[in-house]
């Protein structure tokens, strides 16, 4: 049993596995808290702070969150429970599922409805978020394997109560307002890794990808933030398959390092070879002490690679 609730989205890159390491690392009593990189909401939904702002450039995304909190759950829960009645969706039916998906697809961006985008990636393939150019949904049919579960209606009614006052916004992180936040704010940054970058993670799915320049004016705009006396931690991946990220690591210089325990190769066997190991870390303005007392934070790190500075 894990004291933090899972979004209901099973989001490729979703923080929720490593919440146990990275929430212990966050600051006490912050005040307003930004989510830069929101994704499913493994991270917002599970953070204490007196006001909070989530942003991520996929519009779609944002646009189920904000349709999730307008609505009752009841309501919320009816309306998906017609969608799935009215189109014949199960985890067998492959046509119903290339039928629905065609009509989302064929209604003008502005006027869809994200309630049915929801139920769609639901019985998607892994659950992904995919578009093609043309923010067409393109994801295959998740066949014996994807469906609006029991666990997936379990963490939406938990997920659903965390959503409320959540401030949403949809932009490009570089084109974000960061003046009012201020000192005892927090500000968590989860873009899109670049050495990682794959079909998965590209963080891109029907959006722009992630650059060397991107990370770039991320750095600045974190080190903005410091000079302000705002908190900030950044995820990120500093080593991958014996590629190194040098201007993250170069940067990290200046801020805590803490190593963090997340297996991407747990089902190669070569995981031992040093071109299979993932450095991934999370980089903070300020000190944390961790006590004995928080859950495995260190469990499996290898000596020397847990603090860096
Ligand atoms: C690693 S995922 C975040 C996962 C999230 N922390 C979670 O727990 O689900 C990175 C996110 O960054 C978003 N993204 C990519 N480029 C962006 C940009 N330029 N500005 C804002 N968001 C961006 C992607 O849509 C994706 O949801």
């Amino acid at each position: 049993m894990s004291k933090y609730d899972k979004s209901p989205f099973n989001y490729i890159g979703g923080k929720y596995k490593m919440l146990p390491q990275l929430i212990p690392l966050f600051p006490d009593n912050i005040n307003k808290m930004l989510d830069m990189f929101a994704g499913g909401g493994d991270v917002f939904a599970n953070v204490t702070a007196a006001e909070i702002y989530a942003n991520d450039i996929n519009f779609f995304l944002i646009d189920i969150f904000r349709a999730f909190q307008a609505i009752e759950i009841t309501e919320l829960l009816g309306e998906i429970d017609k969608i799935i009645d009215t189109r014949e969706l199960s985890m067998t039916n492959k046509e119903s599922y290339l039928k629905f998906r065609s009509h989302y697809n064929a209604i003008p961006i502005a006027q869809r409805n994200p309630i049915e985008l929801y139920v769609l990636m639901c019985y998607s393939f892994n659950y992904q978020f995919r578009f093609n150019s043309s923010h067409e949904f393109n994801n295959p049919f998740g066949r014996e394997r994807s469906s609006f579960n029991p666990q997936m209606k379990e963490n939406l009614i938990k997920f659903h109560k965390k959503l409320n006052g959540i401030n949403f916004s949809s932009q490009d992180f570089s084109q974000l307002d960061y003046s009012f936040f201020e000192a005892g704010d927090f500000v968590y940054a989860d873009p899109p890794y670049r050495i990682t970058t794959g079909s998965y993670n590209d963080g891109k799915r029907g959006f722009k990808g992630w650059s060397r320049e991107d990370d770039i004016r991320l750095f600045a705009i974190l080190d903005e933030l410091s000079e302000r006396g705002v908190k900030f931690a950044l995820s990120n991946v500093v080593e991958h398959k014996g590629q190194t990220n040098t201007e993250l690591a170069e940067w990290m210089r200046s801020y805590n390092v803490h190593a963090i325990n997340y297996d991407y190769n747990n089902s190669n066997y070569q995981a031992q070879n040093i071109d299979c190991v993932t450095r991934e870390v999370l980089i903070t303005n300020y000190e944390r002490n961790i006590t004995d007392g928080d859950e495995n934070i260190w469990l499996d790190s290898k000596p020397g690679l847990r603090r860096f500075r």
